[in-house]
C-alpha cells in the first residue's frame, strides 16, 4: 500500500536553502553536534596517522637499518589504533543519537502539525501519502542529516588532510594522485545515482507484489466466484517479471560499479608509483615516502565513495525534503487570526462572553476549494436552546452546512455570527470546546469503552460515564458485554458494530456537556427500538441546549423547533413539522415516502411470517 507513495520522486537539483532548514534539526542538539564534529575530526586524524607512521618507519629502516627503535613505533601504532577505535565508537554512537533525535523531532513536529491542520488539508492529502511522509521520508532525511553530515565532515577533513600532507611531502607525486579525484567522484556519482534509482524501482515493484498478494488473498472468494484465477495469475506474472527485471538491473549496476572504481583507484596508485619510482631513481627519494603515498592514494577512495553516495542520495531525497518541509511548515487554513491570538495571549480569552446565545448565518455561501458552489447564499437565525433539524437527500449539503457551523471549514461568502460577532473574530478553541459532535462514521480510539467515553471529559468518574451512557442508550448493550465498560474496542473500534460505535460516540458527546450538540446521521445504524431509547435520552440531553441534528429517520425530528429542508445546497423549506406537512412540498414528499417505505417493510415482515 505504501509503495504507491514512496517513489514519486526523481533526481533534482540540490536546493541548499531547503537543506539548511532541515539541518536546523541536527543543530538543535548542539552538544552532540559539537562532539560529533570533534569525533569526525579525530577519526580523520587517526586515519591520517597510519600511512605517516608506516612511511616514516620504512624510511627509518632504510636509513638506519636494524638500529631503528621498533618499540616506539609499536607504541605509536598502539596509540593510533586506540584513538581510531575510540573515534569509530564515538562516530557511530553520535550519528546514531543524532539520527534518532532528528527523526523523533521531525515526526513530532509533523504530528503536531497534523493535529492543527484543517479538514481542507486532509481533503487533498490521502492517508497513505501522509503515512509515507512520516515513515520512509522521515527515515531517509534523518539518515542524511546524521550519517550524511558526519560522513561529510569526516570525508572533507580526511581528504584535505591527505592532500595537505601529500603536497607538503612531495607536490609532484601529490598532483599525480589528486589528478584522478575528479574522475573518481564523477564516476561514483554517476553510478550511485543509477544504483539508487534501480533499488528504488526494486522497492516499488516489491510493494506492488505485496499489493497483488494482498488483493489475491483478501479477494480470493470473489475471484473464485467470478472465475478470475487465470487473470489474477497473469497480473501477478506481470509485476513479478517487473521485479525480476529491476533486480537484475540493480545487480548488474552494482557489479560494474566497484571494478570501475577500483580501476580508477589503481590508476591513482600507478601514477603515484611511477612518479615516485622515477624520483627514487633520479632524485634520491626514499622508498618510505612512495609507500606512504600509495597508502594515501588508497585512503582517498573511501571518503570519495561515501561522499558521492551521499551526494547522489541528496539529489534523490530532494523531493522527500520538500514534502516533509511542506508538511512541517504547512499553515492551517483555519486558525485564530492575529487579533485573537493577541487577545488570547494577553487576557487568556478572546474577550467575548463564554455562553452562546444566538447563532446567525448571514448570506452564507460555500464551495470546497475551486469546486462548484455547494451551499447557495442563505440566512438563518437560531436562539440558544433551539433544536434545528436538517433533512434532505444525500449530497444536498447538510454535512457541509454543519462543517461550516463547527468551523471545520469557513464560509466562502457571508459570515456566521455568534452573539453578533463573526466567529472568525473569536477563538477556534473556544468554539470547538463548546461543541459535542456525533458523526455517522464515528471514530473510536484503541482502548476500553470507558476510555472512549471519557474522551469527552478526561476528569469524569465511572458514575458520570455510566450516566452519559444511560442517556445515550448505550448502557444496556455495554452491560451485556462480558467485561462491561472495560471491554477493549479494538483498533478504530472495529470489534464493535457500527451502531454500537454510534452509541458510544453519542455517550462521549453527552459527557462533554456541550452547549451546542451536532449530530450528523448519528443513529443511522441502530435499530428502531434503540433509536427510540436514544430519542428519550436525547430529549433530556437536548433540553436547554442548542442542537443541529441531521436526521436519518424523519420520525425522530418531529419535535424540532426548526426543520430545514436542503436540496442541492439550497434551503428550500423551513418550519416546524406541522408547518411543513401542511405545505405539502418537499418535506411532505420526503416524509410520506419514508412512511410508505416503513409500511411496505412492515407488510413484508407480516407476509413473510404468515407464509412460513
Ligand atoms: N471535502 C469535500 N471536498 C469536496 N467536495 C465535497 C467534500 N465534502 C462534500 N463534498 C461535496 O459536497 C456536496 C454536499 O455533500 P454533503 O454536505 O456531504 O451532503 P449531505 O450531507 O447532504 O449528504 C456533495 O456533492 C459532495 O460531493
Ligand atoms: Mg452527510
Amino acid at each position: 500500500m505504501n509503495g504507491e507513495w514512496i517513489d514519486d520522486d526523481h533526481e533534482q537539483k540540490v536546493d541548499l536553502r531547503l537543506w539548511s532548514k532541515l539541518l536546523q534539526y541536527t543543530l538543535r542538539y548542539r552538544r552532540t553536534a559539537v562532539s560529533f564534529t570533534l569525533v569526525a575530526f579525530g577519526l580523520a586524524a587517526s586515519d591520517l596517522c597510519f600511512p605517516l607512521i608506516t612511511g616514516k618507519l620504512i624510511s627509518d629502516v632504510e636509513e638506519h637499518g636494524a638500529d631503528v627503535d621498533l618499540w616506539s613505533y609499536g607504541i605509536l601504532f598502539g596509540i593510533c589504533s586506540l584513538a581510531l577505535c575510540a573515534s569509530v565508537w564515538g562516530f557511530i554512537s553520535c550519528a546514531g543519537k543524532i539520527r534518532t533525535h532528528v527523526s523523533h523531532d521531525i515526526r513530532r513536529d509533523a504530528f503536531e502539525k497534523l493535529q492543527q491542520l484543517s479538514f481542507s488539508f486532509y481533503d487533498t492529502k490521502p492517508v497513505g501519502w501522509l503515512m509515507a511522509r512520516l515513515t520512509s521520508d522521515c527515515n531517509r532525511l534523518s539518515n542524511i542529516l546524521a550519517w550524511g553530515v558526519m560522513d561529510f565532515i569526516w570525508g572533507t577533513t580526511l581528504m584535505t588532510g591527505i592532500a595537505g600532507v601529500m603536497l607538503v611531502y612531495n607536490w609532484k607525486m601529490a598532483l599525480a594522485v589528486l589528478s584522478v579525484v575528479p574522475l573518481l567522484f564523477l564516476v561514483s556519482v554517476f553510478f550511485r545515482k543509477r544504483i539508487l534509482r534501480a533499488s528504488r524501482w526494486v522497492r516499488k515493484s516489491n510493494s506492488k507484489i505485496t499489493a497483488v498478494y494482498n488483493e489475491g488473498i483478501t479477494g480470493v472468494r470473489t475471484s473464485k466466484v467470478f472465475v478470475r484465477a487465470d487473470e489474477n495469475l497473469r497480473d501477478f506474472d506481470r509485476v513479478a517479471d517487473e521485479l525480476r527485471h529491476h533486480s537484475v538491473h540493480n545487480a548488474v549496476l552494482s557489479a560494474v560499479y566497484l571494478p570501475i572504481v577500483l580501476t580508477i583507484g589503481s590508476i591513482a596508485i600507478a601514477l603515484a608509483l611511477s612518479t615516485g619510482g622515477h624520483q627514487v631513481l633520479v632524485a634520491g627519494l626514499v622508498v618510505g615516502e612512495v609507500v606512504m603515498f600509495m597508502y594515501y592514494a588508497q585512503l582517498f577512495f573511501a571518503p570519495i565513495q561515501d561522499m558521492s553516495a551521499w551526494f547522489a542520495e541528496l539529489q534523490m531525497a530532494q523531493a522527500s525534503a520538500e514534502r516533509v518541509l511542506s508538511l512541517v511548515e504547512a499553515v492551517p487554513e483555519i486558525r485564530d487570526n492575529d487579533n485573537v491570538q493577541r487577545r488570547l495571549s494577553e487576557h487568556g480569552s478572546d474577550g467575548f462572553p463564554d455562553e452562546i446565545n444566538t447563532i446567525e448565518f448571514r448570506d452564507v455561501g460555500f464551495r470546497y476549494r475551486e469546486g462548484p458552489q455547494i451551499i447557495e447564499r442563505f440566512n438563518l437565525s437560531i436562539r440558544s436552546g433551539q433544536q434545528v433539524a436538517l433533512v434532505g437527500r444525500t449530497g444536498g449539503g447538510k454535512s457541509t452546512l454543519i462543517n461550516l457551523l463547527c468551523r471545520f471549514y469557513e464560509p466562502t461568502e457571508g459570515e456566521i455570527l455568534i452573539d453578533g460577532v463573526d466567529y472568525r473574530q473569536r477563538s477556534l478553541h473556544w468554539l470547538q470546546s463548546k461543541l459535542g459532535i456525533v458523526l455517522q462514521q464515528p471514530h473510536l480510539f484503541s482502548g476500553t469503552i470507558a476510555d472512549n467515553i471519557r474522551y469527552g471529559d478526561p476528569d469524569a468518574d465511572q458514575h458520570a460515564i455510566e450516566n452519559a451512557a444511560q442517556m445515550a442508550g448505550a448502557h444496556d448493550f455495554i452491560k451485556k458485554l462480558k467485561n462491561g465498560y472495560q471491554t477493549d474496542v479494538g483498533e478504530g473500534g472495529n470489534q464493535l458494530s457500527l451502531g454500537e460505535k454510534q452509541l458510544i460516540s453519542f455517550a462521549r458527546a453527552v459527557l462533554k456537556h456541550p452547549q451546542l450538540l451536532v449530530m450528523d446521521e448519528a443513529t443511522s445504524s441502530v435499530d428502531t427500538e434503540t433509536e427510540r431509547q436514544i430519542q428519550n435520552g436525547l430529549q433530556r440531553v437536548l433540553s436547554g441546549r442548542t442542537s443541529f441534528v441531521i436526521a436519518h429517520r424523519l420520525s425522530t425530528i418531529r419535535s424540532a423547533d426548526i426543520i430545514l429542508v436542503i436540496e442541492n445546497g439550497m434551503i428550500v423549506e423551513q418550519g416546524t413539522h406541522m408547518d411543513l406537512l401542511q405545505k405539502r412540498g418537499s418535506y411532505y414528499n420526503l416524509y410520506t415516502e419514508q412512511s410508505m417505505r416503513e409500511i411496505v417493510r412492515i407488510d413484508n415482515v407480516i407476509d413473510d411470517s404468515t407464509s412460513d
